[in-house]
C-alpha cells in the first residue's frame, strides 16, 4: 500500500521540503520530498560526502537561488530533480531517490518502496 506523506499543496516549487522517515535495507532511514518546476521529488536525507542530514534550518533544502538543493556541512549542491552532485567534496555522486507519488492532491510514498 502506498503510504501517505503530506498534502500536495504542503509543497511548494522550491520552498521548504517534507521529512519523513522510511525503511532503507531494513532499518529506518530519514529522507524527503521537495517540489522542483512543479514535479514531488522525494531522497533520503543523507548527503554522499559524508552521510549527516543535508538541512540546517528543519526541512529547509533549496539553497538561495531555489535551483539546487545545498548540503549544510561544506555546501555540496545537487540537482533537485536528479539528486546529481554538480558542485562539491562529492560531485557527481547522486542522492539516493525515494519512489514518490502525486495523486488526488496527496503525495504518497510508491509500493515499490523498501523492497
Ligand atoms: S557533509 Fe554534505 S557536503 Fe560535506
Amino acid at each position: 500500500m502506498p503510504r501517505l506523506i503530506c498534502a500536495a499543496d504542503a509543497l511548494l516549487d522550491g520552498g521548504a521540503g517534507v521529512r519523513f522517515e522510511v525503511d532503507h535495507r531494513g532499518k529506518p532511514a530519514q529522507a524527503f520530498a521537495v517540489r522542483f518546476r512543479g514535479v514531488v521529488h522525494g531522497y533520503l536525507n543523507s548527503c554522499r560526502h559524508v552521510p549527516i542530514e543535508l538541512d540546517w534550518n528543519h526541512g529547509e533544502f533549496f539553497d538561495i537561488s531555489k535551483l539546487y538543493l545545498v548540503c549544510s556541512t561544506h555546501g555540496a549542491i545537487y540537482q533537485p530533480d536528479t539528486g546529481l552532485c554538480v558542485g562539491g567534496p562529492c560531485r557527481g555522486a547522486r542522492l539516493e531517490p525515494v519512489p514518490l507519488e502525486e495523486s488526488g492532491g496527496q503525495v504518497w510514498l510508491s509500493d515499490a518502496q523498501g523492497e
